[in-house]
């Protein structure tokens, strides 16, 4: 495996290559049309791979990323607008403008959505602090589910029913995180939330979708851990679950590396008889110490292949969605303060750059597909 060290120094030795040679660093040249046969869908569809994207409310205004989504992907998941908090300004008052306008969106284009996510310890509605309590948190989830599983029954690919329920550090039971569902009803809120969104839409497949389970760190392998046990419990108990979300938000040099700790995640989750989605993937390139939008690029290109490489090669996993699609919408932006390296200076984590033009990293999924396994 390489390691982004490896990679970088191999990089930098290449670029020398590369002002000399003119040739590009990644295996598959950059065609001059992308669109139709050189999509990503349909790289994707050649090894029944879904090639998925997240949509902000905003993003949907405009017409060049309309065109640009349509033709690229055939799956789309809301960044924020089917979130608890997002929908529901009052208790029990849902505004469906954002995520109908999305699914209205996919059904004209013939994508598939994922549905983004019921129960979840971020982004609740403001009113949930003031009015949620032991006596009516079951109510309220069950509610909840049953409502927006109901709205979109039948037009939903999966559902992630329960985002991040895993934070070893919590040093609650099982490795649960304390979240304010599991305060309020206790660690039974997993299996009833599986319940109810199964009885609310049979179609949908339920995922459980968590971030930091894959590397092959010490506090990875522990999440890893506990969400495979999580997981086993739901097998045991009949709690209906069909796939394992891997949000895969992870770092370009910052020495993270995959492997070992991945195969044993993918092949755990499909032992269990899951399938897997790459669901949030996109790479943070704030580690890479040039400052040139190429390298950068190349750097996060790498990455990509790299991890992509590996989690493909199991055929557990049938989608891959990115967390955004131009640079220009990353919600990584929005984390610069957070004790940035180069605080000043925009990431450049996705396939598309802030002129929707595809970058070293749009090539280097594609040609992780080519190189997948046929599903
Ligand atoms: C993020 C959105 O991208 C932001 O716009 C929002 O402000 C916060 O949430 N894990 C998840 C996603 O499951 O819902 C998060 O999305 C990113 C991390």
């Amino acid at each position: 495996m390489i390691t982004r060290r490896d990679y970088l120094k191999q990089a930098s030795l290449a670029g020398c290559c590369l002002a000399v040679s003119g040739m590009r660093m990644f295996a598959a040249e950059p065609d001059a049309d992308i669109s139709g046969k050189g999509s990503l869908k349909e790289h994707g569809q050649k090894r029944g791979i879904m090639a998925g994207c997240a949509v902000g409310a905003r993003q949907l205004h405009d017409e060049a990323f309309q065109r640009l989504i349509a033709e690229q992907y055939d799956l789309v998941v809301s960044e924020n607008s089917m979130k608890f908090g997002p929908l529901s300004p009052k208790p029990g008052e849902y505004n469906w403008t954002d995520a109908d306008a999305l699914v209205d969106f996919a059904e004209k284009h013939k994508m598939k959505v994922r549905g983004h996510n019921f129960v979840w310890h971020s982004q609740l509605p403001v009113w949930f602090k003031t009015t949620a309590n032991k006596d009516n948190a079951k109510k309220i989830m069950v509610d909840h589910i049953n409502t927006v599983a109901g709205h979109f029954k039948g037009k939903i690919q999966s559902w992630d029913v329960v985002n991040e329920a895993i934070k070893v550090d919590d040093d609650m039971p099982d490795g649960l995180r304390k979240s304010p569902w599991y305060e309020l009803i206790g660690p039974e809120y997993l299996d009833i939330a599986y319940h109810t969104a199964r009885k609310a839409d049979p179609k949908a497949k339920l995922t459980y979708n968590e971030y930091g389970i894959e590397n092959d760190s010490e506090d990875d392998s522990k999440k890893r851990a506990a969400t495979l046990a999580l997981l086993k419990r739901f097998k045991q108990n009949g709690t209906p679950i069909d796939a394992l979300g891997i949000q895969s938000h992870i770092h370009a040099s910052t020495g993270e590396t995959y492997g070992k700790g991945m195969r044993e995640l993918i092949s755990g989750a499909q032992d269990l008889g899951l399938e897997v989605y790459l669901t949030e993937f996109d790479v943070n390139d704030d580690g890479v110490a040039e400052d040139d939008p190429a390298a950068r690029d190349r750097a996060v290109a790498a990455v990509y292949t790299d991890y992509l490489n590996i989690a493909l090669e199991n055929k557990a996993v049938k989608a891959v969605l990115t967390w955004g699609v131009s640079d220009k919408d990353t919600w990584l932006n929005g984390m610069r303060e957070h004790g940035k390296k180069h605080p000043n200076r925009r990431e450049r984590p996705l396939p598309f750059d802030n002129d929707l033009k595809p970058v070293a990293p749009f090539y280097a999924l594609r040609d992780a597909f080519d190189k997948a396994p046929h599903r």
